[in-house]
Protein backbone atom coordinates (compact mmCIF):
# COMPACT_ATOMS: atom_id res chain seq x y z
CA UNK A 1 0.00 0.00 0.00
CA UNK A 2 1.23 3.61 -0.58
CA UNK A 3 0.19 5.41 2.58
CA UNK A 4 -1.11 9.00 1.45
CA UNK A 5 -1.96 10.66 5.01
CA UNK A 6 0.16 9.97 8.05
CA UNK A 7 1.36 11.85 11.08
CA UNK A 8 4.14 10.62 10.94
CA UNK A 9 6.63 13.15 11.76
CA UNK A 10 7.72 13.93 14.90
CA UNK A 11 7.05 16.51 17.25
CA UNK A 12 5.24 18.88 15.22
CA UNK A 13 1.22 18.42 15.57
CA UNK A 14 -0.73 16.15 17.66
CA UNK A 15 0.79 12.72 15.82
CA UNK A 16 3.78 10.98 16.58
CA UNK A 17 5.57 12.64 19.82
CA UNK A 18 8.76 11.44 19.47
CA UNK A 19 11.30 10.14 16.99
CA UNK A 20 11.44 6.69 18.18
CA UNK A 21 7.72 6.61 18.39
CA UNK A 22 7.56 7.47 14.33
CA UNK A 23 10.33 5.02 14.11
CA UNK A 24 7.82 2.39 15.80
CA UNK A 25 4.83 3.83 13.46
CA UNK A 26 6.85 3.23 10.51
CA UNK A 27 7.71 -0.76 11.82
CA UNK A 28 4.06 -1.04 12.23
CA UNK A 29 3.39 0.15 8.76
CA UNK A 30 5.46 -1.77 7.20
CA UNK A 31 4.63 -4.94 9.03
CA UNK A 32 0.94 -4.66 7.67
CA UNK A 33 1.63 -3.94 3.57
CA UNK A 34 2.75 -0.18 3.65
CA UNK A 35 6.25 0.40 1.64
CA UNK A 36 5.41 4.28 0.56
CA UNK A 37 3.87 7.25 2.90
CA UNK A 38 3.53 10.48 2.66
CA UNK A 39 3.84 12.50 5.60
CA UNK A 40 1.21 14.80 6.27
CA UNK A 41 1.08 16.78 9.33
CA UNK A 42 -1.49 19.23 9.84
CA UNK A 43 -1.19 22.88 8.20
CA UNK A 44 -1.30 24.43 11.66
CA UNK A 45 2.08 23.22 12.09
CA UNK A 46 3.80 25.34 9.01
CA UNK A 47 2.18 28.08 10.57
CA UNK A 48 2.96 28.12 14.48
CA UNK A 49 6.43 26.66 13.66
CA UNK A 50 8.05 27.54 10.26
CA UNK A 51 10.62 25.49 8.96
CA UNK A 52 10.46 22.72 12.25
CA UNK A 53 8.26 20.17 9.58
CA UNK A 54 10.75 19.96 7.02
CA UNK A 55 13.95 19.39 9.65
CA UNK A 56 11.63 16.71 11.49
CA UNK A 57 11.31 15.18 8.45
CA UNK A 58 14.58 15.43 7.13
CA UNK A 59 15.52 14.19 10.96
CA UNK A 60 13.12 11.54 10.74
CA UNK A 61 14.11 10.16 6.87
CA UNK A 62 18.19 9.77 8.23
CA UNK A 63 16.79 7.88 11.39
CA UNK A 64 14.85 5.68 9.45
CA UNK A 65 17.73 4.85 6.54
CA UNK A 66 19.83 4.29 10.24
CA UNK A 67 17.53 1.37 11.43
CA UNK A 68 17.00 0.08 8.29
CA UNK A 69 12.78 0.64 7.75
CA UNK A 70 12.52 -0.24 3.99
CA UNK A 71 9.72 2.35 3.62
CA UNK A 72 10.29 5.30 1.53
CA UNK A 73 8.87 8.93 3.08
CA UNK A 74 7.57 11.88 0.88
CA UNK A 75 6.38 14.88 2.22
CA UNK A 76 3.01 17.14 2.49
CA UNK A 77 0.29 18.21 4.79
CA UNK A 78 -3.45 18.08 5.18
CA UNK A 79 -4.96 21.66 5.04
CA UNK A 80 -7.43 22.37 7.38
CA UNK A 81 -10.39 24.77 4.88
CA UNK A 82 -13.49 26.16 5.80
CA UNK A 83 -15.27 28.76 3.83
CA UNK A 84 -13.59 31.38 6.09
CA UNK A 85 -9.84 30.99 5.55
CA UNK A 86 -10.02 30.23 1.92
CA UNK A 87 -8.27 33.83 0.94
CA UNK A 88 -5.15 32.64 3.39
CA UNK A 89 -4.95 29.32 2.39
CA UNK A 90 -4.47 30.24 -0.86
CA UNK A 91 -1.79 32.35 -0.30
CA UNK A 92 -0.03 30.09 1.85
CA UNK A 93 0.16 27.16 -0.89
CA UNK A 94 0.97 30.32 -3.44
CA UNK A 95 4.08 30.95 -1.21
CA UNK A 96 5.17 27.68 -0.28
CA UNK A 97 4.53 28.26 3.28
CA UNK A 98 1.84 25.17 2.78
CA UNK A 99 3.66 22.01 0.58
CA UNK A 100 1.53 20.38 -2.22
CA UNK A 101 1.83 16.15 -1.91
CA UNK A 102 5.44 15.86 -3.17
CA UNK A 103 5.71 18.65 -5.00
CA UNK A 104 2.65 18.05 -7.57
CA UNK A 105 -0.59 19.73 -8.02
CA UNK A 106 -2.43 17.54 -5.80
CA UNK A 107 -3.24 19.11 -1.96
CA UNK A 108 -4.65 17.14 0.86
CA UNK A 109 -7.23 19.18 2.46
CA UNK A 110 -9.73 18.35 5.52
CA UNK A 111 -12.83 20.07 6.87
CA UNK A 112 -14.62 20.25 10.45
CA UNK A 113 -16.70 17.23 10.91
CA UNK A 114 -19.79 18.88 10.65
CA UNK A 115 -19.38 21.03 7.78
CA UNK A 116 -21.87 20.62 5.20
CA UNK A 117 -21.92 19.63 1.31
CA UNK A 118 -22.34 23.68 0.29
CA UNK A 119 -18.94 24.86 2.47
CA UNK A 120 -16.97 21.77 1.11
CA UNK A 121 -18.34 22.39 -2.37
CA UNK A 122 -17.64 25.93 -2.04
CA UNK A 123 -13.46 25.30 -0.56
CA UNK A 124 -13.02 22.52 -3.52
CA UNK A 125 -14.47 25.03 -6.36
CA UNK A 126 -11.74 27.70 -4.79
CA UNK A 127 -8.91 24.98 -4.51
CA UNK A 128 -9.34 23.44 -7.91
CA UNK A 129 -9.44 27.13 -9.43
CA UNK A 130 -6.63 28.31 -7.86
CA UNK A 131 -4.88 25.62 -10.09
CA UNK A 132 -4.56 22.78 -7.39
CA UNK A 133 -6.15 19.18 -7.26
CA UNK A 134 -7.63 18.70 -4.02
CA UNK A 135 -7.77 15.14 -2.40
CA UNK A 136 -10.37 15.25 0.18
CA UNK A 137 -9.17 13.51 3.77
CA UNK A 138 -10.91 10.65 4.99
CA UNK A 139 -14.31 11.27 2.87
CA UNK A 140 -16.13 8.72 4.86
CA UNK A 141 -15.86 10.72 8.47
CA UNK A 142 -17.84 13.80 7.37
CA UNK A 143 -21.54 13.49 8.51
CA UNK A 144 -23.05 15.12 5.12
CA UNK A 145 -20.44 12.46 3.03
CA UNK A 146 -22.95 10.04 0.69
CA UNK A 147 -21.74 8.39 -2.58
CA UNK A 148 -24.30 11.01 -4.26
CA UNK A 149 -22.09 14.30 -2.45
CA UNK A 150 -18.83 12.23 -3.37
CA UNK A 151 -19.85 12.62 -7.22
CA UNK A 152 -20.82 15.77 -7.06
CA UNK A 153 -17.14 16.85 -5.39
CA UNK A 154 -15.18 14.45 -7.55
CA UNK A 155 -17.26 16.24 -10.40
CA UNK A 156 -15.42 19.07 -9.35
CA UNK A 157 -12.12 17.57 -10.07
CA UNK A 158 -11.12 16.44 -6.37
CA UNK A 159 -10.34 13.41 -5.77
CA UNK A 160 -11.24 11.26 -2.54
CA UNK A 161 -9.18 9.68 0.05
CA UNK A 162 -10.10 6.93 2.91
CA UNK A 163 -8.80 5.91 5.42
CA UNK A 164 -8.45 1.52 5.37
CA UNK A 165 -8.91 1.70 9.23
CA UNK A 166 -12.20 2.62 8.53
CA UNK A 167 -13.68 -0.23 6.03
CA UNK A 168 -12.92 -2.37 8.45
CA UNK A 169 -12.00 -1.46 12.33
CA UNK A 170 -13.94 1.24 12.46
CA UNK A 171 -16.33 0.81 15.45
CA UNK A 172 -18.52 4.33 14.43
CA UNK A 173 -20.95 1.90 11.96
CA UNK A 174 -21.75 5.28 9.76
CA UNK A 175 -18.28 5.74 9.50
CA UNK A 176 -17.89 2.53 8.53
CA UNK A 177 -20.61 2.10 6.15
CA UNK A 178 -19.76 6.05 4.35
CA UNK A 179 -16.14 3.71 3.57
CA UNK A 180 -18.00 0.94 2.06
CA UNK A 181 -20.40 2.82 -0.39
CA UNK A 182 -17.58 5.08 -1.63
CA UNK A 183 -15.60 1.87 -2.63
CA UNK A 184 -18.81 0.02 -4.02
CA UNK A 185 -19.52 2.96 -5.98
CA UNK A 186 -15.68 3.55 -6.74
CA UNK A 187 -15.26 7.19 -5.65
CA UNK A 188 -12.84 6.28 -3.72
CA UNK A 189 -9.10 7.41 -5.19
CA UNK A 190 -6.64 7.12 -2.41
CA UNK A 191 -5.78 5.38 0.80
CA UNK A 192 -4.38 6.62 4.02
CA UNK A 193 -3.77 5.69 7.61
CA UNK A 194 -4.52 8.88 9.08
CA UNK A 195 -2.37 6.93 11.88
CA UNK A 196 -1.13 9.56 14.68
CA UNK A 197 1.00 7.17 16.73
CA UNK A 198 1.27 4.12 17.91
CA UNK A 199 -1.73 4.02 20.10
CA UNK A 200 -4.31 6.48 18.75
CA UNK A 201 -5.34 5.49 15.33
CA UNK A 202 -2.06 3.28 14.71
CA UNK A 203 -1.61 2.03 11.14
CA UNK A 204 -3.02 -1.16 11.26
CA UNK A 205 -4.02 -1.66 7.30
CA UNK A 206 -3.83 -5.11 6.86
CA UNK A 207 -7.27 -6.32 8.10
CA UNK A 208 -8.93 -3.18 5.89
CA UNK A 209 -6.77 -4.49 2.57
CA UNK A 210 -7.69 -8.08 3.15
CA UNK A 211 -11.62 -7.12 3.43
CA UNK A 212 -11.33 -4.65 0.57
CA UNK A 213 -9.67 -7.04 -1.67
CA UNK A 214 -12.50 -10.05 -0.69
CA UNK A 215 -15.55 -7.70 -1.20
CA UNK A 216 -14.37 -5.49 -4.26
CA UNK A 217 -12.79 -5.69 -7.99
CA UNK A 218 -9.60 -6.06 -6.86
CA UNK A 219 -8.14 -4.29 -9.96
CA UNK A 220 -9.96 -1.02 -8.22
CA UNK A 221 -8.49 -1.56 -5.05
CA UNK A 222 -4.92 -2.40 -6.39
CA UNK A 223 -5.95 1.48 -7.63
CA UNK A 224 -7.27 2.60 -4.36
CA UNK A 225 -4.45 1.36 -2.60
CA UNK A 226 -1.11 2.13 -4.30
CA UNK A 227 -1.59 2.50 -8.10
CA UNK A 228 -3.40 5.60 -8.26
CA UNK A 229 -0.93 7.37 -5.91
CA UNK A 230 2.10 5.95 -7.85
CA UNK A 231 0.74 7.30 -10.87
CA UNK A 232 0.26 11.09 -9.99
CA UNK A 233 2.08 11.82 -6.70
CA UNK A 234 4.97 9.67 -6.37
CA UNK A 235 6.38 9.23 -10.04
CA UNK A 236 3.85 11.89 -11.89
FE1 LIG B 1 -5.11 13.50 9.33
Amino acid sequence: MIDIHMHVIPGVDDGSESVEESLEMLRMAHHEGTDIIIATPHSFAFTWSPGLPRKQFELLKEKAYEAQIPVQLFYGTEILCDRYSMEEILENLRTGVYPTMNHTEYVLIEFSPYIDEDDAVYCTRLIKEAGYIPIIAHAERYRFMSTRSAGILRHLGARIQINVYSVYLEKQDWIKENARSLLQEKHADFAGSDAHGTTHRPPREASGIKYMYEHYDPDYISRVLHDNARNVLIHP
